[in-house]
């Protein structure tokens, strides 16, 4: 029995794809629990409206990174038919719960402490190891890939990853035979993220998700390190996090500090909080509406500076079936 309610997850963002009336309803609902700052999903650029610039200047110092000049662009993943999501904007639109429940967490996300970062791969594996991320930028050829991305609130942007296929990672740790999932785990520190753990109780973190082994071994998952030709920013999950592209991007764990080979499939974060919301599987699927929302469209984000999107169709597998459908016959 649940003693105590856990928030629904995306109660917040809900908003962006439910009427305006019931919108409207759930905005003055969440007012009455948190704060105001916490309840508006905007973009205005911190809470801060007296002092833009200030802000818009932080912004640009998040984003202002060192160039990852050894990455190669993957032909393969060179375009798409979507323009690239303005960077600044991509910037101030994240989803990142450690750290408060709007899009609006850039500025709260620069306390994520990167410095000395490491990330532990145990687990079912021959060569368990502990890399830091100097050992995985310099072990693992880094390549640009540019990806679609869709959320399961049914908004979607396209983005320039740089990072390395996770393939590389399975035959560098070479799991064992016993070995059927892998675990991902994010950095969690309730003193330095507050985030609605710390507000309304009892989340299950660290957010962790979890993918099949023969998943991870695909072609299409990735670990990024950067994006937009430089370090990853962390409001974006630095400096590691899983991009994979056909899933809903609640999948992509950001700010991974350990990843675990199992032999039985893993609790993940929302699955943990509402199973019949978000399914381990997780692919992007038309046809499957989420409980509360459909998910046949979705809202094209990709010019900034201020929020704007054209409504396109949804592809299956987030238009990779070519490379995934066979993992799910
Ligand atoms: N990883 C952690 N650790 N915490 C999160 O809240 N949110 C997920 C995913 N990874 C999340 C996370 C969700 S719901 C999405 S849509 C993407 O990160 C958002 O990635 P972005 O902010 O880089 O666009």
């Amino acid at each position: 029995m649940n003693l105590i309610r856990i928030p629904k997850s995306w109660e917040i963002s809900e908003g962006e794809v439910t009427s305006e009336r019931a919108y409207f309803n759930r905005r003055s609902f969440i007012k009455s629990i948190v704060s105001a700052s916490i309840g508006a999903s905007s973009l205005a650029l911190t809470g801060c409206e007296s002092n833009k610039s200030e802000s818009q200047k932080a912004l640009e110092k998040s984003v202002n990174l060192p160039k990852i000049k050894s990455a190669v662009k993957n032909p393969d993943f060179a375009r798409v038919d979507r323009p690239i999501a303005d960077e600044l904007l991509a910037a101030r639109y994240n989803n990142f719960y450690e750290f408060g429940r709007t899009k609006n967490i850039w500025l709260k996300a620069q306390n994520l402490p990167t410095q000395n970062w490491q990330v532990e791969v145990t687990g079912l594996v021959n060569n368990p190891r502990t890399y830091d991320l100097d050992d995985l930028k310099r072990e693992f050829p880094l390549e640009e890939r540019i990806y679609r991305f869709r959320c399961v609130e049914a908004w979607s942007m396209v983005l320039p990853w740089i990072g390395f296929p996770m393939k590389a990672l399975i035959a560098a740790v070479e799991p064992k035979s016993s070995a059927k999932y892998v675990r991902f785990t994010s950095f969690y520190d309730k003193e330095i993220t507050k985030g609605p753990g710390v507000v309304f109780g009892p989340l299950p973190w660290p957010y962790h998700e979890g993918l099949r082994i023969e998943e991870m071994a695909n072609e299409l998952a990735f670990f990024a390190v950067g994006i937009y030709g430089h370090d990853l920013p962390k409001q974006h999950g630095a400096p590691l996090r899983m991009v994979v592209p056909w899933k809903y991007g609640f999948k992509g764990a950001k700010s991974i500090v350990k990843i675990e080979f199992l032999s039985s499939q893993p609790a993940t974060y929302w699955n943990t909080i509402d199973a019949r919301e978000y399914d381990f599987e997780a692919n992007v699927n038309p046809d499957k509406p989420h409980p509360r929302w459909s998910q046949a469209r979705e809202k094209f984000i990709s010019k900034g500076p201020n929020l704007t999107w054209e409504i396109k169709e949804t592809l299956p597998y987030n238009g990779y079936g070519e490379y995934v459908a066979d993992l799910y016959v």
